[in-house]
């Protein structure tokens, strides 16, 4: 896996994924987008006995702190709605990755940033985290899903708060909210990432894949989540792994899973 502008590191199943522009507050230029893109969409799902992904900031002081203002330049109606489309779609495939995605939230998710960390399946933030959706003091609103994200996150109040006046919020504020999952002192949020990861690493896999898509579908306008929940129920039933986890419940010892 080799990037422009995303550092990689596979460990014990759990691969880290480091936004590398530190210079840029790791702002998401088209490059970085077309690295997420390439890893989310193909890379990643190649991976053998991956646990989760852990998408990161490097540096000091962000994690991403947003889109990167330098590429508006010029932008027309058309190209900026095929710009939002495209960020949208790499962030959908973050969302509907089949393993647990955390984004550890190390500094400043603004704008393009805190919409990437709200398109992970959950989010670890260091006391120094700074999270908002800035983009009307330039004039423009959220587009990689952020007007849609808080909403269905922090619920309509306080996401309309922050759309309207662009104030940023702390780790512990974003924790209370919802937010975040967790806060925790800064330079250990990707070890809370890490353990999250190896705690869901012990169920079944399957299960894991069938429980985020029943979240997802209750999202869906189009599906009865109800009736994706029986479906996936199903599913799981003609599982080996289900064979495992009622017989080994049933002897008092451990499940050891497949993922079959
Ligand atoms: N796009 C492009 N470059 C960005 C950027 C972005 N979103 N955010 C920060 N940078 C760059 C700055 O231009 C600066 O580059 P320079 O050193 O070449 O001048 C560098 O990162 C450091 O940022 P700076 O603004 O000097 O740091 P600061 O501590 O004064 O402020 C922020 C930090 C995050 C508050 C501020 O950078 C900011 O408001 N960034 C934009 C956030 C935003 O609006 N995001 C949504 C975009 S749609």
């Amino acid at each position: 896996m080799n990037y422009t502008n995303l550092l990689t590191e596979l460990n014990d199943g759990i691969l880290t994924v480091t936004v590398n522009r530190p210079k840029a507050l790791n702002a998401l230029n088209r490059q970085t987008f077309s690295d997420l893109k390439q890893l989310f969409e193909t890379d990643a799902h190649q991976i053998e006995g991956l646990k989760g992904i852990i998408i990161t900031g490097a540096g000091e002081r962000a994690f991403v702190a947003g889109a990167d203002i330098s590429e508006f330049d010029g932008l027309t109606t058309e190209t900026a709605k095929a710009l939002s489309k495209r960020g949208q779609d790499i962030f959908r495939a973050i969302e509907t990755f089949p393993k647990v995605v955390i984004a550890a939230v190390n500094g400043f998710a603004l704008g393009g940033g805190c919409e990437l960390a709200m398109a992970c399946h959950l989010r670890v933030a260091s006391e120094k985290a700074r999270f908002g959706q800035p983009e009307v003091n330039l004039g423009i609103i959220p587009g990689y899903g952020g007007t849609q994200r808080l909403i269905r996150l922090i619920g309509k109040s306080k996401a309309t708060e922050l759309l309207l006046t662009a104030d940023m919020i702390g780790g512990l504020e974003a924790a209370h909210l919802g937010l975040a999952n967790y806060v925790v002192p800064h330079g250990e949020e990707v070890l809370k990432a890490t353990a999250i990861i190896k705690k869901i690493a012990r169920k079944a896999p399957i299960a894991i894949a069938q429980t985020l898509e029943c979240i997802d579908a209750y999202y869906d306008k189009n599906v009865d989540g109800f009736q994706k929940e029986v479906e996936s129920f199903g599913f799981c039933a003609e599982t080996e792994d289900f064979v495992e986890g009622a017989s080994a419940f049933m002897e008092k010892r451990r499940a050891t899973f497949k993922g079959k």
